[in-house]
This record gives structure tokens, sequence and C-alpha cells, in this order.
């Protein structure tokens, strides 16, 4: 299954026409990367060595309070933004023909407090040699994992593409030996399709005839080994647990499973929700290395209006939203489609208090980028208002990440 299959890429294949570009690009990296002091301490080398996550965030700003604030139309389209190309990226969310594709990049996050700094990947890959940083969760985490591999790739010269610790795909950046992979799992909890067995049972009894059976003290496989392989390790779930397409209250209920036996009497999803995060946060502090550095990353919303995904819904902004349509589309109060975001982030932030995992809080920031979705783009019956661009707003995401990261060796040093 893990054929190591080694792309040597020298220099990134690009299209031509950008060589000249790219190359005068790399050498501004290159500039800036010698001007700042090589790393030379060996505590730099071994990032997380002798690290221990607090649970309370030791930095002063906030990253995930700020504004989307709009490059003006003379300035280029910044160096991260180049990976357009990049074979990671699903066809599904590689978004140029969209009427807004260039001006969607346009936006940059700037947090109150500070300045986010821009991602440079040559330092990235300096910084985090010897590192494994797996991604687990569902296709919204597998968008983040691509836009962070894409980005690296642009300054790697050789690539292994392998799948590491049951990973659904994975990719070593070679000279640095940082190794980054995405472990597909929806509930993070082991399910599978269950029907009423001839010789009766609880369930039977209670007239269930056929739904998901969902284990919620099993990790799925995908990802059992996952903690004990990485360094760094981001996880999400949410979107599957409001699935009512899959996952019908009627025709193919969640059945949650504990130990083995059914819950009775049976509960909803949500508490399903609730019982996995609990199993799923101890499974991961029994086992992961204590100066492991874990994130939970809080919910990606949504941007169906005028219905939801299977209901004609669309996402045909051009321009990210006003602070109040934000609050018109999201509040908890007003129950709309798309009000799963907010409503997953309360049994998040529940299930992680006291935890040693870090929120990674992107929720607010993306509620306002109704513009970032492929929409009509995949050519797809049903338009796509939940994955995002890429190039595009998982990007930012990873710039926060890596901020936090930064942060946190910071202090340490200091
Ligand atoms: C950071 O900002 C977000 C978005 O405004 C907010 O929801 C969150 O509570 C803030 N976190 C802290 C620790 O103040
Ligand atoms: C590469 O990094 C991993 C993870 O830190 C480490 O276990 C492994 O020994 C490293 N390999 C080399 C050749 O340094
Ligand atoms: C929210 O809306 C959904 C679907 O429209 C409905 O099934 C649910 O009962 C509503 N929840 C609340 C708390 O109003």
């Amino acid at each position: 299954m893990a054929s190591p299959d080694t792309v040597k890429r020298h220099p990134p294949s690009i299209v031509p026409y950008f060589a000249g570009f790219l190359l005068l690009l790399s050498s501004i990296i290159l500039f800036s990367s010698l001007s700042k002091p090589p790393s030379s301490s060996p505590a730099e080398e071994h990032l997380l060595a002798g690290h221990r996550a607090s649970s309370s965030s030791s930095s002063s700003c906030n990253y995930s309070a700020g504004a989307w604030i709009r490059s003006p139309e003379s300035d280029p389209v910044t160096a991260r933004y180049s990976y357009g190309s990049c074979r990671e990226i699903f066809k599904g969310w590689n978004c140029v023909s969209k009427p807004n594709a260039r001006d969607l990049l346009r936006y940059r996050w700037q947090p109150h407090d500070c300045r986010l700094p821009s991602f440079d990947p040559l330092r990235f890959l300096r910084r985090f040699r010897n590192t494994n940083i797996g991604f687990v969760g569902d296709s919204l985490n597998r968008n983040m994992f691509v836009s962070l591999v894409c980005t690296l790739r642009q300054v790697a010269k050789e690539v292994k593409k392998w799948r590491p610790a049951g990973a659904d795909r994975g990719f070593t950046f070679v000279e640095y030996n940082v190794t980054v992979a995405y472990h597909r799992t929806n509930l993070l909890a082991r399910y599978g399709s269950w029907s009423a067995s001839a010789s009766g049972g609880d369930l039977e009894s209670l007239g269930y005839k056929q739904g998901y059976r969902v284990d919620v003290d099993v990790p799925e496989h995908t990802w059992m080994e996952a903690p004990m392989f990485h360094d760094i390790i981001i996880f999400n779930t949410g979107h599957w647990w409001w699935a009512p397409s899959k996952f019908d209250p009627i025709k193919s209920p969640m059945l949650i499973f504990e130990k083995g036996m059914p819950v009775l009497p049976p509960v909803t999803s949500e508490q399903g929700l609730d019982m996995t995060l609990k199993h799923m946060i101890s499974y991961v502090e029994k086992r992961m290395r204590t100066n492991a550095v874990k994130f939970f990353r809080t919910q990606s919303p949504r941007h169906f209006e005028g219905g939801d995904w299977n209901q004609g819904g669309s996402c045909r902004r051009e321009q990210p939203l006003s602070t109040e349509q934000v609050e018109e589309l999201f509040s908890l109060d007003k129950n709309g489609t798309n009000v799963e975001a907010r409503l997953v982030n309360k049994h998040l932030f529940k299930a992680l208090e006291g935890s040693s995992f870090r929120i990674l809080d992107i929720t607010h920031m993306s509620e306002f980028r109704a513009d970032a979705h492929p929409s009509t783009t995949g050519g797809k019956k049903h338009e796509d208002c939940m994955h995002w661009c890429l190039p595009g707003l998982t990007d930012s995401w990873n710039d926060i990440l890596v901020a936090l990261l930064e942060s946190m060796w910071t202090n340490q040093l200091s």
C-alpha cells in the first residue's frame, strides 16, 4: 500500500510562460530567507523537544479576531498563490474559471492585535526539519492539507509521495525530512452500516430496521496510528454529524454504540458527537508523545443561500460578507441553513475544556468568505458552498497555524 513514489522536481515544473516570474520570485524568497539569521541554536533543530503544550494560549495576539483587507489592484497577487497548477488540488476545488478567481486572492486576513506573517515555505521547512505533521478529519481538513502541501512543493526539490501510518495521502519533503499527511475520517469514530438481525436485539425490539452503527469509543482505523506517528496533529470533525442526507434520522439513523453495545435508550447524534469527542480526546492524549502539539480546528462554515446543498442552495457572491450579513446567516437564534458551524463549535469548546489540545479557531474569519467557495466551478449538479477554492481561504488557516506554532516556540525559548 505504501508504495514510495519519489518525484524529483527540479526546478518545480511550471508553465514556461511564468518561468521568469517564478525565477524572480524564488530569488526574492531566497534573498529574504538569507537576510534572516540562519538557524544556529540546537533548540531550533528540535523545535518540539521539551515543549509541553499548555492549555491556555500564551500568545498575546488573538489571530482569530480581525478583518479581511483587500489589497490594491496594483499589487501583484503574492507568492503564496502561485501554486495553482499543483496536482494535489482536487478538480472541483480549482477555481480558475470562477468569475472572481483572481479577486478572491486579493483578501488578506488582518488580526486586530498584530500582523499575521505571510507564509514562507522555505523558512517553514527549515524550522520544522524532522517533523511529522498530520491532518485528521473530513474533506475540509483535506482542503487545508492540500493548501500546505502545495505551498511547500513550490520550494522543495525532492518530494516522496506515500501513505504514512494509514494515511489517505502523504508527502515527505526529503531534504528537510518534513512529512505532511492526511488521514481521512468523517466522524473520527468508527462507523458502518447496521441492519436488524433476524434473531432480534435491543434495537430491533425498539423497531430499528437499518442505520449506521457508530462506535463512539473506537477510532476509525484510518487514523488509529496517527497519534503515535505525528509530532503535530490537526483534528476536525463536524459536517457529517449534521448530514441528514446520509444519516437520515428516520431511514438511516446513527445508532450510538459504546463498549460494543447500543446505548439505551438511543441518544441523538449531538450526544453521539459529545461522547465521541470525549473518547477521542482521551485516546489521543494517552498516546501522543508529551511534547507533541495537538490542535483541534473549529468548524468550517458553509454558505448555502436559498436552500441547502441538495435544494438548489447557492453561493454566487463575489465579495466577502459584512458583519451584519454574517450574523444574519450564522447566528444560532436564526437557525438558518448553515447553523451547523456555530453549533458544532459549542460541542467542541465544551469537550476541549481542560484538555491539552489547542484550538485553531477559523470559524468566524471564514464566515465572511461567502465568495471563496467553488460554487458552480466543479460543474456538478449541486453547487459547492462548503469546500474552499485553492489557492484560497485555507491558506490563511495555515498562516494562523504557523503563527501559533511559532509563538509557542518563541515563548518556550524566552
Ligand atoms: C478570539 O476572537 C474570536 C473571534 O472574534 C472570539 O470568538 C474568541 O472568543 C476570541 N478568543 C479569545 C481568547 O479572546
Ligand atoms: C525524520 O523525522 C522523523 C520524525 O521526527 C524521525 O523519526 C526520523 O528519525 C527522521 N529521519 C532522519 C533520517 O533523520
Ligand atoms: C432548526 O431548523 C431545523 C430545520 O429547519 C429544524 O428541524 C429544527 O427543529 C430547528 N431547531 C430549532 C432549535 O429551532
